[in-house]
């Protein structure tokens, strides 16, 4: 018998989906699910007259593959996979690969790629975003993990991926460990705030121009033809037509509490780990936090009983306001977290590929759009750019954005509707671009109250200085302490 390319561990949706089409490619897949039914089930319903070779066991599933082997797991985050690969160690050889597909976290990968290498076989941690239908048509891929494990599953990789116009793969190798899951992760971040900024851009619609949604539906097919063309934006068009069985927008029947797994509050604890200021993405996880608190929000929300004044002013000329403050935000959102991932890449020891990753971003997954291909030129003119907002084009588009931008957030703040993610994006901007901010008076505090000294203007960096603020507790600085 012909012996499979690859195989794969987990037939729930993304799963079998991924193995339809690697199978649809050209590759012959080995497959296994722990309850064994499924595999009855996959290969005798969907999976009939194809190169698809069901298994009974880990051992079976092993002896049907090529060497060196490739096995893919697509199982629930967590102890299921640091189980699977207690289990598959023994039975591999050496030089085989164990690819984890899921949503795991990464320093988990970072520690099982040492162990696996360890072991001496390859270990593959890899982002895959698009859904099921991605899974099935073509994802988003972000592998990492042993380099040498990239030259044997690049071509199954590239050839399921997603592609650009140009043909360009939606794949392409991250960097050691768990550069592939932080890349995955930092994706599902910017995910939550281009969603945040949506919504926003609804609110302000709703709520302060007293839109339709009708209205908007209109107004989000026309921006998806603008700079904003995206994935998201062409959902939420739809969304805002689809009507229930009364007529009625279904949207507008929704309970306004928002979900959420955890990715997004991963890539928040990362940047307050790094020390990097993620202030869209984390408005964007506060933002769900706050709408889960609905019982609350109704009683505030009596007690208060704001009204928002009518709207003066041109109504047309807000709705491109409020495009160009979605535009603007966008752009800071992405300069956070390609500064998060450059300052991690420091920390980690890996060597990104700024303009690949807007690559593999481009096409497949949730977070795809037009958008991304103007920064990959940013990181393809300059790979070493510090922050997206000193590439040139970035700059002119900011500086073309930012009246309307203020506008929106003045409205947003003036009328008493919420847009944390629109002005904290404003506020780092503003913040970004002035020389000289307050931290002189912080610093000052600090020394203050706990004699922690402070860098003068006047003296080369890295001289410290305290005073003696109060005239007690004498000249001795927090640092000389021992405490
Ligand atoms: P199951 O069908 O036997 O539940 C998504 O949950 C996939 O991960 C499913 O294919 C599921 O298998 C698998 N999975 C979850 N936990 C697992 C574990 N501890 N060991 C093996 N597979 C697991």
């Amino acid at each position: 018998m012909k012996k499979a390319d690859i195989g794969l561990i987990g037939l729930a949706v993304m799963g079998e989906n991924l193995v339809m089409n690697m199978e649809s490619k050209g590759f012959t897949v080995a497959v296994f699910n722990r309850t064994t039914q499924k595999v009855d089930d996959f290969v005798n319903g969907r999976a009939k007259g194809k190169n698809i070779i069901g298994t009974h066991s880990l051992e079976e599933l092993v002896s049907c593959l090529e060497k060196p082997r490739k096995v893919f797991m697509m199982v629930k985050a967590g102890n299921a996979v640091d189980n699977m690969i207690e289990r598959l160690l023994p039975i591999l050889e050496d030089g085989d690969i164990i690819i984890d597909g899921g949503n795991s976290h990464f320093p988990d990968t970072i520690r099982r790629t040492a162990y696996v290498e360890s072991k001496g076989k390859l270990y593959v941690g890899t982002g895959v975003s698009g859904g099921e239908e991605g899974a099935l048509k073509g994802p988003s891929m972000m592998p990492g993990g042993s380099p040498e494990a990239w030259q044997y599953v690049k071509p199954i990789f590239q050839s399921i991926c997603a592609k650009v116009e140009d043909g360009s793969a939606c794949c392409d190798w991250v960097g050691e460990n768990g550069a592939g899951h932080f890349v995955k992760m930092v994706h599902n971040g910017i995910e939550y705030g281009d969603m945040q900024l949506i919504c926003e851009a609804y609110q302000l619609m709703r709520d302060i121009l007293g839109m339709s949604d009708d209205e908007m539906h209109e107004v989000f097919a026309q921006w998806n033809k603008t700079e904003l063309d995206s994935y998201l934006i062409e959902i939420t068009r739809d969304i805002l037509a689809y009507k229930d069985t009364d007529g009625e927008p279904i949207v507008e029947k929704i309970l306004d509490t928002a979900g959420q797994k955890g990715t997004g509050k991963w890539t928040g604890i990362a940047a307050l780990d790094e020390g990097v200021p993620l202030t869209l993405i984390g408005e964007a996880v506060f933002s769900r936090c706050l709408s889960a608190m609905k019982d609350e929000r109704v009683i505030a929300a009596k007690a208060y009983d704001r009204k928002i004044p009518a709207f003066t002013g041109d109504k047309a000329e807000m709705i491109e306001a409020i495009r160009k403050a979605l535009y603007a935000s966008k752009i800071i959102s992405y300069a956070q977290g390609y500064t998060l991932m450059r300052t991690a890449a420091k920390t980690y020891g890996w060597n990104l590929n700024y303009g690949g990753i807007a690559l593999m971003w481009r096409g497949g997954c949730i977070i795809r759009s037009v958008f991304l291909g103007k920064i990959k030129e940013a990181y393809d003119n300059n790979p070493q750019l510090e922050n997206l907002l000193l590439d040139p084009y970035f700059k002119g588009v900011i500086e073309s954005l930012v009246p309307a931008w203020r506008k929106v957030a003045a409205a947003a703040v003036t009328y008493g509707v919420p847009a944390p993610a629109m002005t904290a994006a404003l506020s780092y901007f503003d913040g970004y671009t002035t020389e000289r901010l307050p931290a002189n008076l912080l610093q000052a505090q600090r020394d203050y109250f706990g004699a922690h000294t402070y860098e003068r203007l006047d003296s080369p960096r890295g001289e410290f200085f305290h005073t003696n603020w109060t005239g007690r507790g004498g000249n001795t600085a927090a640092s000389t302490y021992s405490v």
